[in-house]
C-alpha cells in the first residue's frame, strides 16, 4: 500500500484524535517545523532504562557466567540430568567399573541436601569421573584462565589427585587441565585455574570433567566452572553480553520480573532470602514461570552488582502476594495474611539501601558490600490486572504495601501495575506488547492527548513483536515509532524498558520469540531493535522540542479482530460463534519524529522515522536560534528490507552509521532512505 498524505497541517496532538480521518494527496514534501526557543518541558533523565528476568535463559546459561549446568545437582531431584559418568581405561576404549548416583544420604548442607557419589573400585588404568554438559556446550578460547571450584569429601584412604579438566565432547583432546589432592573425610572448597593454551581453537563443543585415576569414594556439590568475568566480578557476568549493556547507557534496571518475580506458586516467587550470600547455601528453584531451573546464582545482590557495573540505578519491583497460577488461586488475601510479604518487602527494600547498622544492611555488608545502593522507585507485584477474581484483590494489596513503604520509606516512588482506587501511586507501570509494526506505530501518538493530572507512568515492558528470536528492522521501525511517542512525552512517561531483554538461541532456550538481544554459548548480538534503541538512548537532549508536522504520510492498516480473553479465573479463551467484526482499517502514519534540546550545548536531536518502502523527502523548518551550524552528523539505520535482521550468524547486518552531513539551516530539506530510523544531530547558538 503507498504512502498517502493528509490534506492539512497536523500538530503532534492531532494525528493520534483522528486518525482514520485523514484523506489521501500525493504532494508534497512532509514539513517538520519547530522552536529551538520554547522547550515544552524536560526529557525524563531516566527515560531508556532496562527490563529483565530469567526467561529465554537470561542469566543461566546467559548473561550469569556460571558454565556448569544443574552445579548442585538440584535441578531434577533422584536424577543427575546434564551429568554423565565417564570411565575410560588409558589409551583404551573399553569402559572400567564404576558408578555415579544421586546421593540423598550424604547431604551437603541444609539448603542442598544432596550430593553426588562418585565410586569406583578399579586400579590405577585410566579414569573414572564425572563430565558436565554445560549449557549447550562450555566455551573454549585460546589464552584464557577459568576458575573451576567445586565441594568435596572422600571415603577413608582416598586423597586424590583428582583432574580437573575441560574436554573437548569425545573426550580426547584436553584443551585445560589442573590437579587436586587432599581429599578427607569433610565437606572442604578446592579451587583451581584452568588455563587454555594460545591454540586452543574457539569452540563450544566440549564439556567439564572431574575425574579419578585410582579406586575411590567421593561426594561432590556445587561444582562449579567461570570463565573470566565483567570487571573480573567472582560469580558475574558474561563480559560480551555486559558490553552489550553498556553500550546502551541504560539508566535504570527493572528487576526480577516480570512473571519471574510471580511465580506459578507462593512457593516459587523470586524468594529473595533465599537468593544472598554465598551460593554453595542457595538451594535455587523452579522458574515454573518459564520452566526451567533457576540456581539463584544470579540472585538479589547481584543484580544490584550488575546495576552498580552499568551505572544503572535498580529499580525494585517487590513480590505483591500474587502468583500467577490462577485455577490453584495462588495469591494472598489483603490483611494479616498479606503481612508478612509486606515485611519480606520492606526487610529486601532495607537490604538494597539500609546503612550496615540495620539488620539487612548489616546482612549486604556481610555478603561483601557495605556501601548501600540508590533506589528511588519501588514497584508492587508484576502485571497485577490479570488478578481478577472477585473484581480482584490488587487495590487492598497495593495499599497495604503503599502505606507501609511510605510510612518507613517516605522518600520513595511506589509504582502500581495497574490503576489502583483507594491510594494515589506516585507511578503506574504499563506494559505494550504489539504483534505488528503498523499496531506499534498506531499506537505512537497515544500519550500526546493523554492527560497529565494522574500519575506518571513507566512502561516497563513494551516490544513490536515481529522476529523471532530477536526482532527485525520492521519491530525495530515499529519501536521506533513508539519511542518518537514515549520522547515526546516524556514529561509523563518518565521511564520506559522493552521486554524481553535476552533470548540463549540455542534450541529449546526460548520460551518467549522477540527478545532484544541473542546469544549462544561463544557469542552475543544486538538486534536492529537494540540499535534503535541504543540510538534513542544515547542521542537526546534534556527539554522537549514540540514539533508541528504537516502532510506526515500515511498507509492504510486493518487491525486484526481482538483475541478472546481467559476468564476470571484463569478459564482458557474460547472463541465466540459468532467471530466479531474486524475493526475499520486506519490510516497510519509512516513518519514519525521526535525533536529534543540539549540546553547547555545547544544541540539539537531530530529523531525521524521513515517506515515506509521508498524514500521520504522532509522539509525542516527550525525556529528559535540566532544560527545553525551548517554541518552536523547525521545517524542512520536502515534496511533494504524490513525483514533483514541480525543473527549469530551476522550479528552487524543491520548497524547505525553515522556520517557528517553539510546544509543544515533554519529551513533546509533532507531525504530519509527507506525503512529508515535516523537521528539528526544539529549544533545551534
Ligand atoms: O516479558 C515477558 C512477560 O510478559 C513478563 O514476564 C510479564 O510481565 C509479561 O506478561
Amino acid at each position: 500500500m503507498p504512502p498517502i498524505r493528509p490534506l492539512t497541517a497536523i500538530a503532534c496532538l492531532a494525528l493520534a484524535a483522528a486518525p482514520a480521518t485523514l484523506s489521501a494527496q500525493t504532494a508534497g514534501p512532509a514539513v517538520l517545523r519547530f522552536d529551538a526557543g520554547k522547550p515544552a518541558s524536560r526529557v525524563s533523565p531516566k527515560l531508556y532504562g532496562l527490563m529483565t528476568e530469567e526467561i529465554n535463559f537470561s542469566y543461566e546459561g546467559g548473561l550469569y557466567a556460571e558454565l556448569v549446568r544443574n552445579r548442585s545437582f538440584m535441578e531434577a531431584p533422584g536424577q543427575l540430568i546434564h551429568w554423565k559418568l565417564v570411565t575410560r581405561p588409558e589409551g583404551g576404549n573399553g569402559a572400567l567399573g564404576g558408578s555415579m548416583l544421586f546421593d540423598t544420604s550424604e547431604k551437603f548442607n541444609d539448603a542442598i541436601p544432596v550430593s553426588l557419589k562418585l565410586s569406583s573400585g578399579e586400579p590405577p588404568s585410566g579414569r573414572v569421573g564425572i563430565v558436565n554438559d554445560g549449557y549447550w556446550g562450555i566455551p573454549v578460547r585460546p589464552n584464557t584462565p577459568y576458575r573451576a571450584s567445586f565441594y568435596a569429601k572422600a571415603a577413608p584412604g582416598f586423597k586424590g589427585p583428582l583432574t580437573v579438566a575441560i574436554r573437548s565432547n569425545e573426550g580426547s583432546t584436553v584443551y585445560a587441565s589442573a590437579q587436586v589432592t587432599g581429599l578427607t573425610g569433610a565437606w572442604r572448597k578446592y579451587e583451581v585455574t584452568l588455563t587454555t593454551a594460545a591454540n586452543a581453537p574457539v569452540s563450544a563443543a566440549n564439556q567439564f570433567e572431574i575425574s579419578a585415576a585410582a579406586p575411590c569414594t567421593v561426594w561432590f556439590s556445587m561444582v562449579s566452572l567461570f570463565p573470566p568475568t565483567f570487571h573480573n566480578r567472582p560469580n558475574g557476568n558474561r563480559p560480551d553480553i555486559m558490553q552489550l549493556l553498556a553500550d546502551m547507557k541504560p539508566a535504570f534496571l527493572r528487576f526480577p520480573g516480570g512473571n519471574y518475580l510471580e511465580g506459578n506458586t507462593i512457593a516459587t516467587r523470586f524468594d529473595w532470602k533465599k537468593t544472598i550470600g554465598d551460593v554453595s547455601r542457595r538451594p535455587g528453584h523452579m522458574n515454573d514461570g518459564w520452566r526451567y531451573w533457576s540456581s539463584d546464582g544470579m540472585g538479589l545482590l547481584e543484580f544490584l552488582e550488575w546495576c552498580e557495573d552499568l551505572r544503572m540505578e535498580p529499580l525494585l519491583a517487590v513480590y505483591a502476594g500474587y502468583s500467577m497460577n490462577r485455577q490453584g488461586l495462588q495469591r494472598v488475601a489483603p490483611g494479616p495474611d498479606l503481612a508478612p510479604y509486606v515485611q519480606e518487602a520492606l526487610d529486601e527494600i532495607e537490604y538494597v539501601t539500609g546503612p550496615a547498622t540495620t539488620t539487612w544492611g548489616a546482612r549486604r555488608a556481610q555478603d561483601g558490600h557495605p556501601a548501600p545502593f540508590p533506589l528511588t522507585y519501588v514497584e508492587v507485584g508484576n502485571e497485577d490486572n490479570f488478578d481478577r477474581t472477585g473484581g480482584g484483590t490488587y487495590d487492598a494489596r497495593f495499599a497495604q504495601f503503599f502505606d507501609a513503604i511510605k510510612a518507613r520509606y517516605p522518600q520513595l516512588q511506589v509504582i502500581a501495575t495497574t490503576p489502583v482506587a483507594t491510594r494515589t501511586p506516585d507511578v503506574i507501570d504499563e506494559h505494550y506488547y504489539r504483534n505488528s509494526e503498523d499496531q506499534m506505530a498506531s499506537f505512537a501518538h497515544m500519550y500526546d492527548a493523554r492527560p497529565r493530572t494522574g500519575p506518571k507512568v513507566f512502561v516497563g515492558e513494551w516490544a513490536t513483536r515481529v522476529g523471532r528470536p530477536t526482532p527485525n528492522m520492521s519491530a525495530a521501525l515499529g519501536d521506533a515509532a513508539w519511542m518518537t511517542g514515549m520522547e515526546r512525552n516524556s514529561d509523563l512517561v518518565i521511564m520506559s524498558s522493552y521486554a524481553p531483554l535476552f533470548v540463549n538461541v540455542n534450541p529449546g532456550a526460548m520460551q518467549w520469540p522477540t527478545d532484544l538481544i541473542g546469544y549462544d554459548t561463544l557469542s552475543s548480538y544486538g538486534s536492529p531493535a537494540y540499535y534503535a534503541q541504543k540510538m534513542f538512548s544515547l542521542y537526546h537532549g534534556d527539554a522537549i522540542l514540540p514539533v508541528e508536522a504537516q502532510d506526515a504520510p500515511t498507509r492504510l492498516w486493518q487491525p486484526p479482530a481482538p483475541a478472546p480473553r481467559r476468564g476470571p479465573n484463569g478459564e482458557p479463551p474460547v472463541a465466540p460463534a459468532t467471530p466479531p467484526p474486524a475493526p475499520p482499517a486506519q490510516q497510519v502514519p509512516t513518519l514519525f519524529y521526535s525533536a529534543t534540546l540539549a540546553s547547555e550545548t545547544h544541540t539539537i536531536f531530530l529523531k525521524i522515522v521513515n517506515r515506509a518502502a521508498a524514500p521520504e523527502s522532509v522539509r525542516i523548518e527550525i525556529a528559535g536560534l540566532a544560527s545553525l551550524d551548517p554541518k552536523g552528523q547525521s545517524i542512520v539505520l536502515s534496511a533494504p528490507s524490513p525483514d533483514d535482521t541480525n543473527s549469530i550468524a551476522e550479528p552487524s547486518k543491520v548497524m547505525p552509521i553515522a556520517t557528517p552531513i553539510d546544509g543544515v539551516a533554519a529551513s533546509f530539506t533532507r531525504t530519509f532512505p527507506p525503512y529508515s530510523i535516523t537521528v539528526l544531530q544539529l549544533k545551534g547558538k
